[in-house]
């Protein structure tokens, strides 16, 4: 391969986040999860960013050139980039002969409580493989390169590894998943019940304010945590169970799970050393609503939460007029801005 080090080239990628059912929550080594998850990739909440690679005038120039969100620059957000990009350049090489300048925004609020180290890592990934392919003068194929693109994602935030597929993706070995790995994500291998065709994911906002504990923090924790080998047992069980049900359309047992995996990622937080607790008493309110209007209706809608106190609510688009009505009516006061995140299922990362 010949290196084109006088090019200068820009690639961009807009990638979804994601949100986990079964819950990774623990790591170790590089980034390596204390167990397997599984989530659903989202479609509306994404980050674009956008990447210009310079050739770098002297050996000890800085990776980082420059770095803006949403059209700002942000100190902090630039120096961790900074680090981030500098802990990977044992898996893209080329990165020390460049300088690049990123600009980034997300289509969702800054302050949303939403997870957005997912999104924004899996974009960032991308940029990186594409970028390297152009500047050796190759044709890039992210269909080929996407484990690897999945793994250059989780050593910068593990669940990003996740964001790099269409539809669900699985990351972390489990015997009962082919090909899956702990280095990076894959697709679901398996076909899926149609019934979960289309799923909604709407993420009620109870509060906007940016959560209190780091997820890295979050996992630390359950290095010493008490429960963290029943934890580990459990998620496997889990993955197990749920990649049953999602062959096999049982959506009752989709949704058993999901919720069970929500409450153990937050009683985990709740009675680590020193514990911590993401729920607020809306969060608290939501679920009670949804649990009693759920056993009324019979309308097969779910609750999930990521470490925060915004819940996701699941349900299958056919019950989208339905769930509609219920949250017009029960669930805006619980609202901190009244503000509801419609998204769905989505197809994965793609080009900008
Ligand atoms: O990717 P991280 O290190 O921000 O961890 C994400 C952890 C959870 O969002 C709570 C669960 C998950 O699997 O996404």
């Amino acid at each position: 391969m010949s290196q084109h080090s006088n090019t200068t080239v820009r690639v961009g990628w807009r990638s979804p986040a994601n949100i986990a059912l079964v819950k990774y929550w623990g790591k170790h080594g590089r980034q390596l999860p204390a167990n397997p998850s599984i989530s659903f990739t989202l479609s509306r909440a994404f980050t674009e960013t956008l990447v210009e690679f310079s050739p770098k005038d002297h050996r000890d120039a800085p990776i980082l050139k420059s770095f803006t969100f949403a059209g700002a620059a942000y100190e902090a957000f630039a120096r961790k980039m900074e680090r981030l990009l500098e802990s990977i350049t044992d898996m893209v090489p080329f990165l020390e002969k460049y300088q690049l300048s990123i600009s980034s925004d997300n289509s969702f609020p800054h302050s949303a409580g939403i997870a957005s180290s997912a999104s924004a890592m899996s974009a960032l990934a991308l940029c990186l493989v594409e970028g390297e392919y152009l500047l050796e003068g190759e044709a890039f194929d992210p269909e080929r390169e996407r484990n690897r693109i999945s793994e250059i994602a989780r050593l910068c935030s593990g669940s990003a590894s996740r964001s790099v597929f269409p539809h669900l993706a699985v990351w972390g070995t489990h015997s009962d998943i082919e090909g899956s790995t702990d280095r990076y994500a894959i697709a679901f291998p398996y076909e899926v019940h149609p019934v979960f065709d289309r799923w909604k994911d709407d993420i009620l906002l109870v509060s906007e304010e940016v959560k209190a504990v780091s997820s890295s923090a979050g996992h630390e924790l359950m290095n010493h945590h008490l429960y963290a080998p029943v934890r580990y047992d459990q998620a496997r069980a889990n993955i197990r169970d749920l990649s049953r049900a999602l062959q096999e359309g049982d959506v009752e047992r989709f949704g058993q799970i999901v919720e069970e995996e929500a409450m153990t990622l937050h009683g985990l937080m709740m009675n680590s050393r020193p514990s911590y607790m993401l729920l607020l008493p809306e969060t608290v309110r939501v679920i009670h609503e949804l649990r009693r209007w759920r056993a009324a209706s019979g309308c097969p809608v779910y609750f999930t939460l990521d470490a925060g106190p915004n819940v996701h609510l699941l349900y299958p688009q056919t019950h989208r007029e339905q769930v509609d009505n219920w949250m017009q009516e029960h669930l805006q006061v619980y609202l901190d801005k009244g503000r509801i995140l419609r998204d769905e299922v989505g197809e994965g990362p793609f080009r900008v």
